[in-house]
């Protein structure tokens, strides 16, 4: 065949998204050696029970596929919960499938659903994911303002943004990276809307057991109307401290949970089948555990809040997360270069936060950074040490 040097190699859509900013970030924290604030992940053990249930199923050589939709005792333990938890009742034949994270069950969910031209409504600033997501699928991301320092939505905003294009809106609660729970009310808003439009919300809970001051996590599937519209997307990796473990669980109604799971089967096969066994064994026997999750947490952000709050960054308290979006105005008027400064010069890394708006010059989004704080407290006790040299100062 004729070679062509003019044909493009990149496809127009790989071409339309950057790589990640958190790990570009992280990559230069292994560089200077800084304190990673930056990308979401523990750096202290996981949990032994969830341990000894993996080492147990390689044990007992849980070593081919699982079924691809996810092994019966991981959708049984998942369908336990939300019955417990939620008052939800969902078919572990019919309604779940087990995916490589909750970053494969979202894409599986959007590819599954959404057409060319389809619009989604993803809220700002946003976990990284859901944009690039949408373009893969053809989707017209639409765009919806949490405006800081509390993150709440403008209800006229929001009713602009649905329209008869629309065919889903993506909830992430409790919010990465805003700290933000989404209320009762805010949710029967957006359910509202949602069955006016026919649309979907697919939801992403997976810091559902890290909430704060009292709050509450209700999945928009409990309100009346909205089972049967609604793809909840979670995992373990956030509340067992297994971020590199990649199980992950979509819950749908069965006709979309069918198409799910063809289009998570030609993606990756399956999750890993003895990690599989040991989220079950966890996700059923840590009643105790989700208790003591927020508590664990509620210490780190109380820290490192008054930590930022005393070197002069002004930011609200997350109600859940574990991420502080802080603003930097009393320092720099550039997210990305005060983060660099942050990472290179002070040591500690965090994320530019107009890394999470789809218009990277967006003036909420330069105002800020985000902090991480889910380390063990020396880490954060020594990037607070470090921290202490930006009083007074400005870039
Ligand atoms: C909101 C949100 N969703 C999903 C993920 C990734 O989850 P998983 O490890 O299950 O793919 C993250 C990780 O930081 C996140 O913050």
């Amino acid at each position: 065949m004729h070679f062509q040097p003019e044909k493009l190699k990149i496809s127009t859509k790989a071409s339309r998204f950057t790589e990640s900013v958190i790990r570009e970030m992280t990559r230069i924290a292994l560089e200077y050696q800084s304190i990673n604030l930056a990308q979401g992940f523990p750096d202290f053990p996981a949990p032994d029970i969830i341990k000894e249930a993996a080492i147990e199923a390689i044990h007992k050589d849980y070593n081919q596929y699982a079924i691809t939709w996810g092994a019966k005792s991981l959708r049984n333990a998942v369908s336990q919960k939300l019955k417990k938890n939620y008052c939800l009742d969902i078919d572990p034949e019919k309604e779940i499938t087990v995916c490589c994270g909750s970053t494969e069950g979202m894409i599986s969910a959007l590819l599954a659903t959404v057409n060319p031209g389809d619009e989604v409504i993803i809220f700002e600033p946003f976990y990284e994911n859901y944009g690039p997501d949408a373009i893969l699928c053809g989707a017209v991301p639409r765009y919806v303002k949490l405006h800081p320092p509390f993150f709440n939505f403008d209800e006229n905003e929001l009713q602009a943004s649905f329209n008869d294009k629309t065919k889903a809106i993506i909830i992430n609660t409790p919010n990465n990276p805003s700290g933000k729970v989404f209320t009762k009310s805010e949710l029967q808003f957006i359910a509202d809307l949602c069955m006016k439009y026919d649309v979907l919300a697919i939801t992403d809970e997976i810091y559902e057991h890290i909430l704060y001051d009292g709050m509450e996590h209700i999945p928009i599937a409990c309100i009346d109307g909205m089972k049967d519209r609604t793809i909840l997307v979670n995992g373990i990796s956030k509340t067992f401290s297994v971020t590199g473990w990649r199980i992950g669980y979509v819950i749908a109604p069965p006709d979309i949970t069918d198409a799910v799971r063809k289009v998570h089967d030609f993606l990756t096969v399956g999750a890993a089948a003895p990690l599989q066994e040991a989220a079950a064994i966890a996700i059923t026997s840590s009643e105790s555990y989700y208790k003591e999750l927020s508590g664990f947490y509620l210490k780190r952000r109380d820290y490192f809040w008054n930590v930022l709050q005393d070197i002069g960054f002004t930011c609200n308290k997350p109600s859940g997360a574990y991420y502080i979006m802080a603003d930097i105005s009393s320092f720099s008027q550039d997210d990305v270069d005060f983060a660099k400064y942050l990472t290179k010069d002070i040591g500690v890394a965090v994320v530019p936060s107009s890394s999470f708006y789809h218009d990277k010059n967006n003036l909420e989004g330069k105002r800020m950074v985000r902090f991480c704080f889910c380390k063990k407290m020396e880490t954060l006790e020594a990037a607070a040490d470090r921290l202490q040299r930006l009083k007074g100062s400005s870039v």
